[in-house]
């Protein structure tokens, strides 16, 4: 047999990244390029189940991507031994209580972040996970982005002498919903369905920090509830409950300062929805989602500060943009093709549920910041010790 059949039970697929992100993008893309090579050459080959509420949405999903399997019965896609992993990408609230489930029906577990909505929460699947001998593995995409992709090539050639500080500004408006419809979905804004930007985001702000400069060591972070009221999908005003802006300062491990403003109040000037500026003795650099410029240290202009007259350099003029020396494919899809190899073959797969869990910890410090308005430490989660506490 040349193909290894994995059989994927995708919850939440009707959604914004279920879709786009994860059946398009990831999982029909891999199937029409033939699968992923595994290491004995033989190839794995996705065959998505994808599971919803409502029969007709789902059904038509099903058609329009060529996918042979849909159902409305979680309960009955879980109990199918043919089908080996679990993927959830529905809104965050019921994740853990399903993987609970999939994991005690012996699946792996494939997950979109946050893993769970506490600290608690997430260990305790790991934890779970662990014990059940199942593999596990967590979104993480902004860690194959072509932009963070470059940074990452930049600190590995040496690029930047001794990183000083990084400055990420991440967001764009997000319309109120009643003079022009919102383009994210309203459970985002309300703390009672789990929304909020705090938790959204500095789960990803966790593993770009811990993966590119250096561990979370302590975080300061202020949130604001910018635009108290939205209007929802079906065009119903609604208290926004949940912070739409989270202004945070973390010190790293080796000292690196990094400042990460995320906000869907804000109106873009910079060069992507995502920026990060990173600052070091002998260079600088801007990466953006997909591009990233460069300043070495020998390029850098001198500015003098003088109000009086309009300012004489071009500094946007100033920077070199890294050439795509390599090509970059969709970040959900390259960490899917690692997760299915990671499935099959098995050895390490480092973007797993402790990696997850950290990230709902700092997102919980970050609110408890806010609420005690203090730096607070970050404790080391290795899982060691309370792997089978439980
Ligand atoms: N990795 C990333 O960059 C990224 C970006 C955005 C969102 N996310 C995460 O992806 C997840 C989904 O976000 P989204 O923006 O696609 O949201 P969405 O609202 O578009 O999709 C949520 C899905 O969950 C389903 N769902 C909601 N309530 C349900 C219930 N009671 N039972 C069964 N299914 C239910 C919905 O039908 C829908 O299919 C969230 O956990 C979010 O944090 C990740």
């Amino acid at each position: 047999m040349d193909t290894v059949r994995v059989g994927i039970i995708m919850n939440g697929v009707t959604g914004r990244m279920g879709t786009n992100q994860h059946l398009v993008r990831s999982l029909t893309a891999i199937r029409a390029q033939g699968g992923v090579v595994l290491a004995d050459g033989r190839r794995a080959m996705p065959d998505p189940i994808l599971v919803g509420r409502n029969a007709g949405k789902v059904e038509a999903l099903a058609k329009t991507h060529g996918v042979a399997r849909w159902t409305t019965d979680i309960d009955a896609a879980l109990a199918n031994p043919d089908d080996a992993v679990y993927f959830d990408s529905a809104s965050t609230g019921l994740r853990a209580q399903l993987i609970r489930q999939a994991i005690e029906a012996g699946k792996h577990i494939y997950t979109e972040k946050p893993v769970a909505t506490t600290v608690e929460d997430a260990l305790d699947l790991y934890r779970r996970a662990e014990r059940a001998g199942v593999r596990h593995g967590v979104v993480q995409d902004k860690l194959w982005l072509p932009g963070l992709m470059k940074l990452r090539m930049l600190i590995d050639s040496g690029f930047f002498g001794r990183i000083l500080a990084v400055r990420g500004e991440f967001g764009y408006w997000v319309f109120e919903g009643d003079w022009q419809e919102a383009q994210r979905p309203s459970w985002n804004y309300r703390k009672e369905d789990d929304g909020g930007i705090i938790v959204d985001m500095l789960c990803h702000w966790r593993y770009v920090l811990d993966n590119l400069f250096g561990g979370v060591r302590t975080v300061m972070c202020v949130g604001a509830t910018h635009i108290p009221e939205r209007w929802d999908e079906r065009g119903a005003r609604y208290a926004a409950t949940a912070e739409d802006a989270a202004y945070a300062t973390f010190e790293l491990e080796g000292g690196v300062i990094a400042q990460i403003n995320s906000s869907w109040c804000t109106r873009v000037r910079r060069d992507d929805l995502a920026t990060f500026h990173v600052d070091g003795t002998h260079g600088s650099a801007v990466a953006g989602l997909t591009e990233c410029y460069l300043q070495p240290r020998a390029a850098t202009p001198k500015p003098v500060g003088n109000p009086d007259i309009p300012q004489t350099i071009d500094f946007f003029g100033t920077w070199q943009k890294m050439p795509n020396n390599r090509t970059y494919d969709n970040a959900f899809k390259a960490e899917w093709e690692l997760f299915l190899r990671h499935v099959v073959d098995g050895g390490e797969f480092r973007w797993n549920l402790l990696e997850g869990a950290k990230g709902v910890q700092l997102a919980e410090l970050g609110l408890r910041s806010w609420a005690e308005r203090r730096v607070l430490d970050v404790p080391p989660l290795d899982g060691v010790g309370v792997i089978y506490s439980a």
